[in-house]
């Protein structure tokens, strides 16, 4: 794998690009103050946009480095800042990451999450020479489910009641999905 890092993608739709610290006001307003956004997320909504801020900063300094692949997603029309969309624990030898994704409410919906992840999926396979990405969500999150069946990740098997929702407090089941390579290659 040859890293590149959070290298600007374009769709039909979109601009993926790094984030920067000035992204806060725009972040915290379409999704980071958003209980139903966060609601299967390991975080919890920003109760005032310094903490976007402080969060968007590190996140700006972290773009910098070759082995981060941390985007901003950015409607083209309009130039409005709609969702993040992250690779985690990029593992140089193993030569995987894990998704993780998010997109403020008033743009669920309209096939904006599958088509960002394609083209984050075609970089990471074809110009970085990822090996494996590896998925998981919520098993009743069904939106993030759809996305990454139609993705291609296919589901390995559900670990019960692994994770507990800060938002409530409830134990929730977490599907495990992964897409190698060759299955990438294949679908291609
Ligand atoms: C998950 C999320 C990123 C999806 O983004 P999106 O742009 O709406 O996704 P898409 O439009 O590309 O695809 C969503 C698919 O799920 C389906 N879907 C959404 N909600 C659903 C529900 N409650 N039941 C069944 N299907 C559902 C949609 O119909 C669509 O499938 P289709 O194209 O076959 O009709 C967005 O809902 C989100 O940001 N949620 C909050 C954060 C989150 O949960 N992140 C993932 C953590 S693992």
């Amino acid at each position: 794998m040859q890293h590149k890092g959070t290298k600007i993608l374009e769709t039909k739709r979109l601009i993926l690009r790094p984030w920067k610290e000035n992204d806060a006001e725009e972040a915290f307003a379409h999704w980071m103050n958003d209980p139903e956004v966060t609601k299967y997320l390991a975080w919890t909504p920003h109760k005032d946009v310094s903490i976007t801020r402080a969060l968007l900063k590190t996140w700006e300094e972290e773009g910098k480095s070759p082995n981060c692949y941390h985007w901003a997603l950015v409607l083209k029309e309009g130039n409005v800042l709609i969702g993040d969309l992250n690779i985690l624990d990029v593992d140089d030898f193993m030569e995987h990451g894990e998704i993780g994704y998010c997109m403020g409410k008033a743009w669920w919906g309209k096939g904006l999450m599958t088509e960002a992840l394609s083209e984050v999926m075609r970089y990471l396979f074809e110009e970085v020479g990822f090996y494996r990405l590896n998925g998981c969500h919520a098993a009743e999150n069904l939106g993030s489910s759809r996305v990454m069946e139609k993705c291609g990740l296919l589901y390995e098997g559900t670990r019960r009641k692994l994770m507990r929702l800060p938002s409530t407090g409830e134990r929730v089941d977490i599907v495990e999905r992964g897409i190698l390579r060759e299955d990438y290659f294949k679908n291609a």
